[in-house]
């Protein structure tokens, strides 16, 4: 590989430098989802927190009117900082509040929103379905239904008809594996169930759904750009010279990756969502991937675990892990930026163009995000050199927010939080990834500032 001494690990022209938020962590006040009734029962969300007003980007006042000034000034540090696009979703049960109930007002103000963002050049990327359900689909088995496919396509189908004309990129939903997994079989997410064959009957029925959202966006707007957004685990064999650790890593891949992957792009249902059927309607089903990268996860055969199919998943124990909160199970875990790279490319195996839907890391004192930040974007990078067709980058988070059944104590933003007076702080990460916006890419005088050990990875003999 060459590259003649470059002083920016440089990213192809046009790339989208963006921060990806949700609204049920930002907006706040959403009483009518099945997150809020949740987050009200005792003892499931830690220390008995709630979203409340969280970012407060959907302020009500007093005299009941909805109040985007919060939301605009954190657009405002987002293009201040050099950003030039920001992921958002939109709240099914403001939209329907009732079923078959459309409130027009709402999608209006998420109209407004997103002109908030194109006037500040932030071209938006809006999620459809993040995690939360309208109340009223909890009652009617939300995703256990089958007919929550025509209640999900007609949603669908009122949010692009409101705001088609501002919106290209779209994300039908948010990781339907943590949806299903978190929801269903750890029990740690609503509605707190553990139950296999209501795992696989959720997540089959969140891919479905996916296709038909993208037959209906494509119907209404030929030039949509329609993904999903995958959480995706890069499972690695223990002992890569090991059969059964490589069996049993390729195992929780196929389970936890490929059902989706393979479902979006070949429409191919695999076991466990399936017995190997095509469905026409999910073939092809997405312009783009959507990569949410956090972890790495290390798999061993284990014959003492035939629950867990035989296998133990853990962490590098000599690898350094980030902040968690006691009991969380959605463990963020180890702090690997090469993992990055590996499911970079393994989705550019698919031929789509990708965009890294999220990736970032909950740090209280902010000592290792710019150094995460740093590095997971030169690992993108020398994916990018690779032929690897990736066309953004949305960092996981702008300002710290809720998150979920972790509550407030597992920050994520470039911005502090102050809860009491609203008030906003940068980190100093913001600045970093401010200055990798602006570079267009990786400086390499910024890499020997926040991650000194890597500049010879990138800059040394190896790419010159
Ligand atoms: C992802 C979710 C997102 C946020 C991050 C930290 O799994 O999509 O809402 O909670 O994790």
């Amino acid at each position: 590989m060459t590259n003649t001494s470059p002083s920016v690990l440089k990213m192809p022209a046009g790339f989208l430098w963006g921060v990806a938020t949700a609204a049920h962590q930002n907006e706040g006040r959403n009483r009518n989802n099945q997150w809020a009734a949740w987050e009200a029962k005792p003892n499931r969300i830690y220390r008995g927190q709630r979203a409340g007003a969280a970012t407060a980007w959907w302020d009500i006042s007093p005299e009941l009117d909805v109040s985007l000034e919060t939301a605009a000034a954190d657009f405002d540090r987002a293009a201040e900082l050099g950003l030039n696009s920001l992921r958002l979703s939109v709240e099914w049960s403001r939209i329907e509040p009732a079923e078959g109930v459309f409130d027009y007002s709402a999608l209006h103000k998420y109209a407004e929103m997103i002109g908030l963002l194109c006037a500040r050049g932030l071209e938006p990327m809006v999620t459809l379905h993040h995690f939360t359900d309208p109340l009223w689909l909890t009652e009617k088995g939300a995703w256990e239904n089958p007919l929550t496919e025509d209640y999900f396509s007609r949603f669908v189908e009122r949010v692009v008809d409101a705001l088609g004309d501002q919106v290209i990129l779209w994300c039908t939903i948010n990781e339907p594996i943590v949806y299903a997994y978190n929801g269903f079989l750890e029990g740690v997410f609503p509605p707190g169930a553990r139950s296999l064959p209501r795992t696989i009957k959720v997540l089959r029925r969140m891919l479905l759904a996916h296709g038909r959202a993208y037959r209906t966006i494509h119907r209404m707007q030929s030039d949509a750009q329609v993904g999903l957004a995958h959480s995706m685990r890069v499972f690695l064999p223990a002992n890569p010279a090991s059969a059964v650790d490589r069996r049993a890593a390729a195992l929780l891949d196929r389970i936890s990756n490929r059902t989706t992957l393979d479902a979006i792009t070949a429409g191919r249902l695999a076991p466990p969502v399936g017995f190997g059927e095509t469905v026409t309607y999910l073939m092809d089903s997405c312009d783009y991937i959507g990569l949410n990268y956090y972890t790495t996860i290390h798999v061993a055969f284990d014959p003492t675990r035939p629950g867990l199919f035989f296998t133990r998943m853990f962490f590098d124990p000599s690898a350094e892990l980030s902040d968690t909160v006691p009991g969380d199970t959605e463990a963020y875990g180890e702090i690997n930026p090469g993992g990055l790279y590996l499911a970079l490319k393994r989705l550019a195996t698919y031929g789509k163009p990708i965009y890294i839907t999220e990736n970032g890391v909950p740090d209280h004192d902010d000592d290792v995000r710019p150094r995460f930040i740093a590095t997971h974007l030169a690992e993108a990078w020398r994916a990018i050199q690779e032929g690897v067709d990736l066309r953004g980058y949305y960092h996981w988070t702008l300002v710290d927010n809720f998150e979920w059944a972790a509550g407030w104590d597992l920050p994520f933003g470039l911005f502090e939080l102050d809860r009491e007076t609203g008030v906003r702080t940068p980190k100093a990460s913001s600045a970093v990834y401010g200055r990798i916006a602006q570079a267009n890419g990786v400086p390499c005088e910024l890499l020997e500032q926040v991650a000194p050990a890597s500049v010879s990875r990138y800059f040394g003999g190896e790419y010159t």
